[in-house]
Parts: structure tokens; C-alpha cells; sequence
């Protein structure tokens, strides 16, 4: 095999160019779940894939998948991937180096003139946030079976549109029961990803290696009081969702200051009025509650404060309330093979590594559950990310990609 080279300025066009397909004003990224954007996404995606000779399948939730034939067809795949939708207000690295990037590795291996023995395959996943439907990593739940599908089909939007409406939108077909991988289909599953956090570049590191993903929660709330007059309706006559809904958010940043961990995080993303007018009590109120934590053990009590608080407050403000746990997920532990394997691709190449833990959730998460599962992190500008000024210099990008091809070559050959 030659030496692997890394067009770094050919993969900083395709994130730019991805990034100029958005439902937001460019330099804001924004692709929902099955949005027109997302599907344009997609298809520039595919066409990249295709460009580079690899074969394309998409399963019935919209996961596409993209193969380098190894020549040892009955050994499990290698797999690496990430997802292209984007939460509303994001920037344009989130995921997207994790797709991109991959794909500029197996060119590079391509190039190189690198045989796998294993089949390389490039997964990207549907709607790893959770911005649609409320809960992330929607694809690589059903791939590794994590979601039942009544959970799934019971899913909606806020205008109340369920999964079935929108795979049709995403042109998917067949039933979600296909979508759910068999045990051993993957070697390995490796995700590069921006790190989202402030470590790697505070500590002038060039790779992080995931051993540890948190495990994140999520509750959804609908609280309905008493609407009316502002000007007409006083103080003690009022039963105002939106002054339930902010000490819900206070309670959430209580239980997640005083759970004795500095790990858990809590917050209220979502909190929408009705009927948003000046001279109106609000009559009703969603939030949607993010708690995450390291430990298991401290995000569930948390969770259980918050659910009680939601009690007292609903009670006491006499608000009508439901509350549901959309998802209540464990940490992933990754494979501490891959681990090493990673930190001494890494090592190899001379770039400074360190072993870390991934706040935020990915679809790694899930994956932990197929196959021996690992991330490759490299540093972001102070650890922005889910906003427009997110950004990894090309170099940083270069090392992540040179790093994911090493990887990816050990493991297939
Ligand atoms: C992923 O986007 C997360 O919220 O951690
Ligand atoms: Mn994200
Ligand atoms: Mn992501």
C-alpha cells in the first residue's frame, strides 16, 4: 500500500458546500429530520458516495449505508458514521465530519491503493437529533433495537405528525422491523466526531479517544392552565402555565447543581407558550428537559426530584399537567480494544491523544450495543458547538480523517 494522503482542501469544500444546504440563512445551519433540506443533504451524500465507487443501500427509516467490498465477503463489516441532520441555529461540523470525513478516508485508502479483507461500510444515520420527534439517535435506536416499535410509531412532532408520515415524506419504504441489525453484522463501529467540548484544545491535544459516552434523558411536558385578560384577570384568580413551566426550569438547574455529581447536566431546551400574546395569561405550556449525567445512579435521582417538583408545582398552581420520559437511556462503555487501538493509530502517526469521556450523545451510543463500538474526537474552537459558530480548522479536521483511515485499515485487513 502507498502512503495515505488526506485532500483536506478537497473534504473543506463538501462542508462548506453541505453547509449551504440549510433551511436557515447560511452561516446558520439548520436540517430537520426529513426537511427538504435533509433531503437534499442526503442526496448530496449519496453522490459523494457514489462518486467514489461505493454501493449504496438505505433501510426503512431512512439509514444509508455505503459499502467498500472487502474481498473476504462473509466477514463482518468494519462500519464507521455519523448523521448530517442539524438542530435548528447549529453550525456545520456537528456530524458532518463524521460523514465527510469518513468518506474522504476510504478515498484515501482507495487512493492508497488499500484492499480491505473486511467490507468498509459508511453509515448515516436518521435524525440523530432529536429536534423532530423529541428523542436524538432515532436511527441507530432501531438499528440496535433499543426502540420498540411501538414507542416508535407513537412518536409525533409538535403538529402532531407521526414517523409513518414522515418516512413517506423520505421516500422510505418496507416496515421499520427490517431496520433492526443482526447480532455480528459489524467487527466494529468507529465515529469521528467534533469533540463539542472544551478539552482537547484547552489541554493543545489532537485527538481524544471515547471510552465513556454519558447517558442522556429526556422529559416532555405539557402543562394547561387558565388563560384570560391581562389586564382584567388578577393576581390570586390566575393559574398561568408559563410561571409553572419557569419554576419547572429552575428545579431542573436545583436537581442538577445539588445531585452530588459534577457531571449531571440538566436543561429546559424547550419551553413554548400559548397563546403568546402581550395582554394574555398564558393557557398552556410545552417544555422539553434534557438530564444527563456519568453516572447512571445521580441522573436518576435528579430525574426523580424534577418529577417530583413537577408534582408540587402543578399541584400547588393548580395547572393540569402530563409528563412523559421520551427516553431514559444507560451510558455506553466502549470496547477497550478499539480504545487502544485508536490511541495507538494515533500514537503511531505522532499526534498527541488523550483518552476521554463524551458528554454529549451520539449515535455511538447505540451502536455499543451491535458491535464494539469507539469515537475518534478531534478538538473544536472553545468547545462551541449547536451554534453557527462551531468550527475545527482544516489541519485539526486532517489529523481526525488520517487518524479514522488508520483505523479503518487495521481493523479491515
Ligand atoms: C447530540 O446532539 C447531543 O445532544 O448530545
Ligand atoms: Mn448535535
Ligand atoms: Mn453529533
Amino acid at each position: 500500500m502507498n502512503p495515505i494522503k488526506i485532500n483536506a482542501i478537497k473534504l473543506q469544500g463538501e462542508i462548506d458546500a453541505l453547509a449551504l444546504i440549510t433551511e436557515a440563512t447560511p452561516p446558520v445551519v439548520t436540517r430537520v429530520l426529513f426537511s427538504e433540506s435533509d433531503l437534499r443533504g442526503r442526496a448530496f451524500v449519496n453522490n459523494l458516495c457514489r462518486e467514489a465507487a461505493l454501493v449504496l443501500r438505505e433501510d426503512s427509516v431512512g439509514n444509508i449505508f455505503a459499502r467498500l467490498a472487502g474481498t473476504d465477503k462473509n466477514l463482518p463489516a468494519v462500519a464507521t458514521g455519523s448523521h448530517i441532520d442539524a438542530i435548528p441555529n447549529a453550525g456545520k461540523y456537528d456530524g458532518v465530519v463524521g460523514v465527510l470525513g469518513a468518506i474522504e478516508a476510504i478515498r484515501a485508502l482507495q487512493a492508497a491503493g488499500f484492499q480491505p479483507k473486511r467490507s468498509l461500510e459508511l453509515i448515516i444515520f436518521t435524525a440523530e437529533e432529536p429536534t423532530r420527534f423529541g428523542i436524538g439517535c432515532l436511527g441507530s435506536r432501531l438499528l440496535g433495537g433499543v426502540l420498540s416499535l411501538e414507542r416508535a410509531a407513537a412518536l409525533r412532532d409538535r403538529d402532531g405528525k407521526d414517523l409513518e408520515y414522515w418516512r413517506k415524506q423520505g421516500g422510505c419504504t418496507g416496515s421499520l422491523e427490517s431496520v433492526k441489525l443482526p447480532k455480528d453484522c459489524y467487527a466494529a463501529f468507529v465515529e469521528m466526531h467534533i469533540e463539542q467540548g472544551p478539552v482537547l484544545e484547552a489541554e493543545n491535544l489532537d485527538i481524544g479517544v471515547v471510552e465513556k459516552i454519558a447517558a442522556p434523558s429526556t422529559l416532555r411536558l405539557h402543562l394547561t392552565g387558565v388563560g384570560g385578560h391581562a389586564g382584567a384577570t388578577l393576581m390570586p384568580d390566575r393559574r398561568d402555565a408559563l410561571l409553572a413551566g419557569a419554576e419547572i426550569a429552575l428545579a431542573v438547574e436545583k436537581a442538577a447543581t445539588t445531585s452530588g455529581s459534577p457531571d449531571t447536566v440538566g436543561t429546559t431546551g424547550i419551553f413554548r407558550i400559548e397563546p403568546g400574546a402581550v395582554n394574555s395569561v398564558p393557557c398552556r405550556a410545552w417544555l422539553e428537559v434534557d438530564l444527563r449525567d456519568t453516572l447512571v445512579k445521580t441522573r436518576d435521582a435528579a430525574l426523580h426530584q424534577i418529577e417530583a417538583a413537577v408534582e408540587e408545582i402543578c399541584t400547588r398552581r393548580k395547572i393540569e399537567f402530563t409528563m412523559e420520559r421520551l427516553n431514559l437511556d444507560p451510558l455506553a462503555i466502549c470496547d477497550v480494544k478499539l480504545v487502544e487501538t485508536a490511541v495507538g493509530a494515533a500514537r503511531k502517526l505522532n499526534f498527541s491523544v488523550k483518552k476521554m469521556i463524551s458528554r454529549a450523545y451520539h449515535d455511538s451510543l447505540f451502536m455499543a450495543q451491535v458491535c464494539p463500538t469507539t469515537m475518534i474526537f478531534i478538538p473544536c474552537l472553545k468547545g462551541y458547538s449547536h451554534r453557527p459558530d462551531e468550527f475545527s480548522s482544516p489541519q485539526q479536521i486532517e489529523k481526525g480523517v488520517r487518524v479514522l483511515a488508520e483505523v479503518l485499515a487495521e481493523l479491515a485487513r
